[in-house]
């Protein structure tokens, strides 16, 4: 393999550019060239790509976001988009593919895989860590110290007050942020799209940790759960509490990515490029138990990724 193309797609995750500098780096060195597209599928489409070098992706290690930009292109969900994809793929003579981003992303990637036959590997990028084949995926670790920072932030204000606070966060369809976040920040409760929550049952231990002298707490709400505007109106009519709503929204996903991110994404990044080099095709990189390993893009889509029970029932246990 002489010439790939690594694009970013979907919402941006801090470290994506540790994965982008992986790649170029790693390709490289084996003597091959890098195509870098810009703005995800859509720049796939547009012909919005370049040659990347080993200068390209100096001084990106520690910066959030995405160097090549990302979107969500509707337009290479149709046949006429992929085609056009395809044109500028052989215009740019361009042998393997690997697109960073998640679960939307990679069913793209597999079914031109498929249409079209290009090689194309995936690397598990996005702060939901809703992708099967990973533990974890590029991006979660900061956000979850986004998060817990936050949280720290919240309690100093909800202790002075005596104030329950409601925080929504991040995750789209998974409780992933929520439940780590909520655990490592000391939440009282944490409403998870993956377990069904009572209002009522949530109130009722809001009240009785109050008459043991509990002045203040922390409600985590992941968005795909419900809406912590709602959850806090809720609260405060069931309890009488002054409550308090935070979205933390998209302060989730910026930021210098952790150091954990960034070794994540130049293990994941360099064994895409080895996967390739080793004419693999129609696979995702994740990390498992600690090991790099590599799945059929097939298995892993749309797979259900669910929350860790253990974790959930002793953030529980630990917010009594
Ligand atoms: O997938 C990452 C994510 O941040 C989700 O947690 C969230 O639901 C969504 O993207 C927000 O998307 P956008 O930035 O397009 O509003």
């Amino acid at each position: 393999m002489q010439r790939i193309g690594v694009l970013t797609s979907g919402g941006d995750a801090p470290g994506m550019n540790s994965c982008i500098r992986a790649v170029v780096r790693k390709a490289i060195y084996h003597g091959m060239e890098v195509i870098g597209i810009k703005r995800g599928y859509s720049g796939f489409i547009d012909a919005d790509m370049g040659p990347m070098n080993l200068g390209s992706v100096a001084d990106i290690i520690h910066r959030g976001g995405t160097i090549l930009h990302t979107a969500r292109s509707q337009r290479f969900q149709t046949k006429e988009g992929r085609a056009q994809a395809m044109e500028n793929v052989r215009r740019f003579g361009i042998q393997g593919l690997v697109v960073i981003g998640g679960d939307g992303s990679f069913t793209g990637a597999s079914i031109f895989h498929q249409e079209h036959g290009i090689p194309v590997v995936g690397v598990p990028g996005t702060i939901d860590n809703d992708i099967s084949g990973t533990d974890y995926t590029i991006g979660f670790d900061t956000a979850l110290n986004n998060v817990v920072d936050a949280i720290n932030k919240i309690r100093d204000t909800a202790t002075s007050h005596e104030r329950t606070f409601v925080i929504e966060v991040m995750g789209r369809n998974s409780g992933n942020i929520a439940l780590a976040a909520g655990l490592a920040g000391g939440a009282e409760s944490i409403l998870v799209p993956e377990i069904l929550f009572n209002i009522e049952d949530i109130c009722h231990k809001l009240l009785s940790g109050h008459k043991r002298g509990k002045l203040h707490s922390i409600i985590l709400v992941a968005e795909g759960a419900a809406s912590g505007l709602t959850i806090g109106q809720q609260i405060k009519d069931l309890t009488g509490f002054d409550t308090k709503v935070t979205i933390l929204g998209h302060l989730q996903r910026g930021g210098i990515p952790s150091a954990f991110d960034r070794i994540l994404a130049a293990r994941l990044g360099a064994k895409a490029v080895e996967l390739l080099m080793a004419g693999d095709s129609g696979k995702m990189v994740g990390v498992r138990s600690g090991e790099v390993v590599a799945s059929d893009l097939q298995e892993i889509l749309g797979k259900p990724c669910p929350i860790n029970d253990e974790m959930y029932q002793l953030a529980k246990i630990l917010s009594i």
